[in-house]
């Protein structure tokens, strides 16, 4: 068992861009109001990305200060994951456009589309790579640019999103610490309550669906709702099991930031108290991906995880997907 090579967490790094959008300018753009938002979802601010920032140019600031914090050098990532709904272009892959900008010449590309849950994708392909020995330093990138997508005069959506990256840098450890168990789960045939409609081959980009708003995410947002917390907490149940942790073990949840009631709920359903729960969701939003990411870096600066410390993800987004990972830190 001592012998189990784990991947471990050696860095984290994260990047929020400058630009603030308060409930407060959003009261000037759509039907809304401070409260509402504050009440219904638990959001006050968010960044959003200036226009010549891309998911990959924040994604590769995030890296850096996780490659420099692991101490390892862009030459040394074997592999990178860009997990992104926001790519900066439909191809190729973003995580191109990173290796490219931190000169990770030795480095395997590629882009996964989980939405939300994406950075909980990331960690377990990381630790699948890193546990059969295939790689050794895997870079795991979320970073979005969910503003680009936003319709700005629907206040259903308008309200919840943001721009971020976050990034980790996985390597071998001992068990018990690292990496302790993954579950990833999706529905696919929930996929419409939650999407981006056109832009790919069922709907190429054409002047009508660009009139009809059909490149800005659509949301059945209530709908997602119920499903969400139901999910999350049989996620933290999945792995938590998979491992042969109670959750009384617990010293963090970091769930995905989408809606302070969602989490509650999904902690309410775990039978954990809110005060081990990581909540970043009043300052940034739902910045998809990257919540889950970001929050595992500020938990980190925060002190609020220590060497030792026992710290379950989770996430539930677009497509469905949701997912969780258990991490001894
Ligand atoms: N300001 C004021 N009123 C609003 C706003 C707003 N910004 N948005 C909606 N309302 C109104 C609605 O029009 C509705 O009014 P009506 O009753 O007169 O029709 C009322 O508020 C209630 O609307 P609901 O949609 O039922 O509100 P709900 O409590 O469900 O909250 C929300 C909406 C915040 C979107 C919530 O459903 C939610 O968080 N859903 C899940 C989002 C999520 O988790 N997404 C997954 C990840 S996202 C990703 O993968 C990219």
């Amino acid at each position: 068992m001592e012998h189990h090579i784990n991947a471990g967490i050696a860095g984290t790094g994260m990047y929020i861009p400058e630009k603030l959008l308060t409930n407060a300018d959003l009261e000037k753009m759509v039907d809304t109001s401070d409260e509402w938002i504050t009440t219904r979802v638990g959001i006050r601010e968010r960044h959003l990305a200036a226009p010549e920032e891309t998911s990959s140019s924040m994604g590769s600031k995030a890296a850096r200060m996780a490659l420099a914090q692991a101490c390892v050098s862009p030459a040394e990532v074997d592999l990178i994951i860009m997990a992104t709904i926001t790519p900066d272009v439909p191809w190729p892959a973003s995580a191109c456009f990173i290796q490219r900008e931190l000169g990770a010449s030795q480095a395997a590309c590629f882009d996964i589309a989980a939405a939300c849950t994406g950075f909980i994708y990331g960690l377990s392909l990381a630790q699948g790579f890193i546990s059969t020995g295939m790689y050794k330093t895997v870079l795991v990138v979320a970073a979005e640019t969910l503003s680009r997508i936003t319709d700005w005069e629907d206040r259903n959506t308008a309200v919840l999103f943001g721009d971020a990256a976050g990034a980790a840098v996985l390597r071998p450890v001992a068990a018990p610490k690292g990496i302790l168990a993954t579950y990833l789960g999706a529905d696919g045939s929930k996929g419409d309550l939650l999407e981006l409609p056109a832009g790919g081959s069922r709907l190429p980009a054409s002047h009508e669906t660009v009139s009809a708003r059909q490149h800005y995410i659509r949301m059945k947002g209530n709908e997602v709702f119920k499903f969400a917390a139901r999910a999350m907490a049989n996620s933290n149940k999945e792995a938590l099991q998979r491992a042969g942790h109670k959750v009384e073990e617990l010293d963090l949840l970091i769930p995905h930031q989408a809606n302070m009631r969602i989490i509650e709920a999904a902690a309410r359903l775990s039978n954990l108290p809110m005060e081990k729960v990581f909540l970043n969701i009043d300052r940034y939003g739902n910045t998809s991906a990257a919540t889950t990411a970001v929050a595992l870096c500020e938990a980190l600066q925060q002190q609020r995880l220590k060497p030792d410390s026992l710290c379950l993800l989770v996430a539930f987004g677009g497509g469905f997907t949701w997912g969780s990972c258990l991490i001894r830190i």
